[in-house]
């Protein structure tokens, strides 16, 4: 063995979390080009770039499950809310939302205007043309991409409250087949909205057809997150068992008041099914969610702050009751009055969160929302929470499981072969960061702070972030599944 290597980075003095729940371990990591060549001793080796993470965890670099970051990656391609807490990769087009296949009357319909309200980035008529322009303008990050069934409706059908005729189907499934032959790597849907709702289980199965040949990913916003949750579940893994691929169930989370302490029967239907068929999980590590702003969830919320507004922008930040109080009317007044706009409602248990967290299969995505004016904390804040908060001061799992949960259970999970895991071989993502101080920054009040603790990031061998500060650097790549 040569013991005068030389390398183009080398990580220095590292207390390495390799992703797979491994106990930690000391080790310095060689990288040539965009892989790990070496992880050991590499005292008398020299490199072009030298970090040093005396003090710091290297991890592999995070992988968000869970986003809506289809237009950021474009629009704010140094991505510093996901840069900032240690994220490489994203998981983007969720909940039934992606930027294609684009709807050609524009795409003001919620909640296709998470993504964009003036409908000016819904200009992509192919999976295949978001795609080239990705890898056309490079993000500082990767990014793997489901195409939303919702966006096929909105791209397809003249109304939305009905279910899809034959005709309108047979272009949908085109849509998905189109795109999962572009790159995608599965369809995701949010029969939970308005414009998905009225599609029963079998138009979705008759438009995911092209998962089975592709073998992508079924992901879904359930129908339903509330009284009927465990038969959301159900609908789900029927899918998932009909086309034979493997589902993904979105921000699991058990909804309002009498629905509290369900997650005991979830989890446990969820690891029933789990030996029965393929199926991942993800959660965000907070009591509060946030979507459009939508009157039927006014009873299930014991607190709610509006995070945008098309005709009200003013009241971005404000509790929906005070919004109500200015404006002389009730709350059900005020949501008709201020809409289109976004919210946050606090309507999930701590217990329930905590639970769902801990349990062994469940993915750490953010479910961010990154054009909100003042977004959900969960955008800049949720890996070091679950890293900080849950891990280290609650110790609700060792640090080391909580690693997993962001990287290699993820990579598994969506099919990102050499991602997720610091190893010889794998490619350079690589996270630094210190377990003793990592913490969100952001919260309801101050919901855009980077969070504290994250050190180094490094993607496809590339330096993205360093003493706080993006880099500049754009090698970020579209991932495809099983490749
Ligand atoms: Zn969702
Ligand atoms: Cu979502």
């Amino acid at each position: 063995m040569a013991a005068n290597e030389h390398y183009d980075l080398i990580v220095r003095n590292a207390t390495i979390i390799d992703g797979t729940r491994a106990a930690r371990y000391r080790g310095e990591i060689g990288v040539r080009g965009d892989k790990i060549v070496k992880i050991g001793a590499l005292d008398k080796s020299s490199a072009d770039t030298e970090v040093d993470a005396a003090g710091l965890i290297a991890a592999p670099g995070f992988i968000d499950a869970h986003t809506h970051d289809d237009r950021m990656l474009l629009s704010n391609p140094d991505m510093t809310p996901k840069v900032s807490q240690g994220v490489t990769t994203v998981v983007a087009g969720n909940c039934g939302i992606s930027l294609a296949h684009s709807p050609a009357n524009g795409a003001a319909t919620p909640p296709l205007d998470l993504l964009d309200g003036s409908g000016d980035w819904f200009r992509f008529p192919s999976f295949r043309s978001y795609r080239e322009e990705l890898a056309a303008k490079p993000a500082a990050i990767n990014a793997t991409c489901l195409v939303g069934h919702t966006t096929f409706r909105v791209a397809t059908m003249d109304r939305l409250d009905r279910a899809a005729t034959p005709a309108e189907i047979a272009r949908m499934r085109e849509m998905a087949h189109e795109s999962l032959a572009s790159g995608a790597i599965g369809v995701s849907t949010g029969t939970a909205y308005p414009p998905a709702a009225c599609a029963p289980t079998g138009e979705i199965i008759e438009i995911c057809h092209p998962l089975t040949e592709f073998d992508g990913l079924y992901v879904t916003h359930m129908r339903n997150e509330d009284d009927r949750v465990t038969e959301s579940i159900e609908e789900t893994c029927l899918i998932g068992r009909t086309l034979k691929v493997p589902v993904v169930i979105s921000h699991h989370k058990t909804v309002g008041l009498k629905n509290h302490g369900r997650s005991v029967e979830t989890l446990k239907l969820i690891a029933e099914r789990m030996d029965e068929q393929p199926m991942g999980l993800d959660c965000y590590p907070y009591i509060a969610s946030s979507t459009v702003l939508r009157y039927d969830r006014l009873e299930q919320s014991s607190r709610i702050i509006v995070t945008w507004s098309k005709p009200h922008p003013e009241f971005a930040g404000v509790d929906l009751d005070e919004v109500a109080r200015r404006l002389k009317m009730t709350q059900a007044e005020a949501v008709e009055k201020i809409k289109p706009a976004g919210a946050i409602y606090f309507m999930l248990d701590e217990q329930d969160v905590q639970r769902i967290l801990a349990f062994g299969e469940t993915m750490i995505g953010s479910d961010g929302l990154p054009h909100d004016t003042k977004p959900h904390p969960r955008l800049w804040g949720t890996f070091p929470r679950v890293l900080g908060h849950y891990s280290r001061d609650l110790k609700l799992f060792p640090l080391e499981t909580a690693v997993y949960k962001m990287t290699g259970l993820t990579a598994g999970k969506f099919g990102l072969k050499e991602r997720g895991v610091l190893k010889a071989g794998n490619y350079a993502d690589i996270t630094l960061f210190d377990a003793g101080t990592v913490i969100d920054a952001a919260d309801f009040q101050h919901s855009t702070l980077p969070a504290r603790g994250i050190g180094t990031v490094i993607v496809n061998g590339a330096i993205v972030w360093r003493d706080g500060k993006p880099t500049g650097a754009r090698p970020g790549r579209v991932l495809l599944r099983n490749a």
